[in-house]
């Protein structure tokens, strides 16, 4: 019976330890491993079934290969951080074990991130007869599953997508982000990217905004372009797409803050000397911040993550859809002691390595999730808790770009 073992005891690995220790006929025993263990052990004591837990530093690939061999799992789910995909990576291929992940590579003195350096793998995983799954979080992750979803059953030729992710909670502190705060600052402050005309252009961080009205009498928030992840790998497998751009919300108060600490300095990821010692400013606010882990019992409020999809029906008319998920931080709580930001990672992370083990998605090498059928995992996402909707219409008109 598979065995699956978890790398990273966070905000996101605590939700996907629970989600996993739900469903005992595909997960049949739960390794949970992570830098400090005692946030194992921590998460193992909230789960209704044993699960073993593990010391490890993922960047020591002989440790986390003596490690894999100890455990011989089925698959890797790695919830750690992005600087350690590659290190995982090779310890699954030295160890001959599947491979799973939620976020990009990337290289820690420089923010950026692009799926070249994992991409690289492919023919290593395919020689050695393994699988290795990128982005099966929600963003990405679902929305590219929203994405061929769309295309599979309404628009076969997909020319344009606009993933929309929503926050509409609060957790009522002056400043915190909703996962790692390191990563998530690195990600924001980053140029704005988007697809257009079959190339790539840039845009200053943050610097096109709209106003956007959620659906379910959620509200209007304003959201800005971004670029992110999913973008370059959709690119890839959507030959027709023309246009393809990424919108996040951030509330007036969050963008304050945000540009303070970039004023002053405190976002730089190069080392700074400060009393004979090297530091770099975003690791040590990441210290000073509230640890995302803890806002679970503080959120109120849903986020509402989508794609609007655009081009033509199978009939050659213009056609648009909007594929949405809308999920409650504090049922998520109620559920797993989560807030929904770890929550919407978790599950999907969940239900890849579900299609995984039951070989409803197989494949030998590194694949992104819109080369595989939708329909299993749309399923799952309602089975699982989150649910999704269609509305036969465009929500969001686009600014010119
Ligand atoms: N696709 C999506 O929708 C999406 C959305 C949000 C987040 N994410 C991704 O999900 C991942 C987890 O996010 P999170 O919010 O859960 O982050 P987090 O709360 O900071 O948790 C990260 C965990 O990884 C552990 N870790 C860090 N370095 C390690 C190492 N070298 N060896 C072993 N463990 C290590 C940390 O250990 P310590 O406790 O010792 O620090 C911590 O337990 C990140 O990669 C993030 O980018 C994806």
């Amino acid at each position: 019976m598979p065995k699956v073992l978890l790398i990273g005891a966070g905000g996101v690995g605590a939700v996907v330890a629970h989600k996993c220790a739900q469903l005992p006929e595909v997960f049949s025993e739960i390794v949970l491993a992570s830098r400090t263990k005692s946030k194992c052990d921590a998460i193992a004591a909230q789960l209704p079934r044993p699960c073993v837990t593990e010391q490890v530093d993922a960047d020591n690939v002989p440790q986390t290969v003596a490690m894999l061999r100890k455990h011989k799992p089925d698959l890797v789910i790695n919830v750690a951080l992005p600087y350690q995909d590659l290190h995982i990576m090779d310890a699954c291929l030295e160890a001959g074990v599947n491979y799973l992940d939620t976020a990009n590579y990337e290289p820690p003195d420089h923010a950026k991130f692009e799926y070249k350096w994992q991409w690289a793998y492919h023919d290593r995983f395919k020689q050695a007869g393994l699988m290795a799954l990128l982005g099966s979080g929600f963003d990405p992750g679902v929305t590219s599953v929203f994405c061929t979803y769309g295309r599979k059953h309404f628009i076969p030729e997909l020319t344009e997508i606009d993933i929309i992710d929503c926050n509409a909670g609060s957790h009522g502190q002056p400043f915190a982000t909703n996962f790692n705060p390191e990563i998530n600052i690195r990600e924001v402050t980053s140029q704005g990217r988007f697809w257009h005309d079959g190339k790539w252009a840039e845009t200053p961080p943050l610097s096109v905004k709209s106003p956007f009205t959620m659906p379910e009498d959620l509200g209007t928030l304003n959201i800005y372009l971004m670029y992110h992840e999913e973008l370059e790998s959709l690119a890839k497998h959507i030959p027709e797409l023309k246009r393809a751009r990424f919108w996040m919300s951030f509330s007036d108060n969050y963008l304050k803050h945000l540009e303070v600490l970039g004023n002053v300095g405190m976002t730089r990821i190069d080392p700074v000397r400060f009393n004979g010692v090297d530091i770099i400013p975003l690791k040590f606010l990441k210290v000073l911040l509230p640890d995302p882990a803890s806002l679970g019992p503080l959120t109120k409020g849903k986020t509402c993550i989508g794609c609007q999809l655009k081009g033509k029906d199978a009939a050659g008319k213009d056609s648009a859809v909007f594929i949405f998920n809308i999920c409650d931080h504090e049922a998520c709580f109620a559920e797993v002691r989560s807030q929904a930001i770890s929550y919407t990672t978790g599950v999907p992370a969940m239900i890849g390595a579900k299609m995984m083990l039951t070989g409803k998605w197989s494949g030998k090498g590194v694949f992104n999730m819109e080369q595989f059928d939708p329909d299993p995992f749309m399923e799952d996402l309602n089975l699982y808790g989150l649910p999704w909707r269609i509305l036969n219409q465009p929500v969001f008109q686009t600014p010119n770009l």
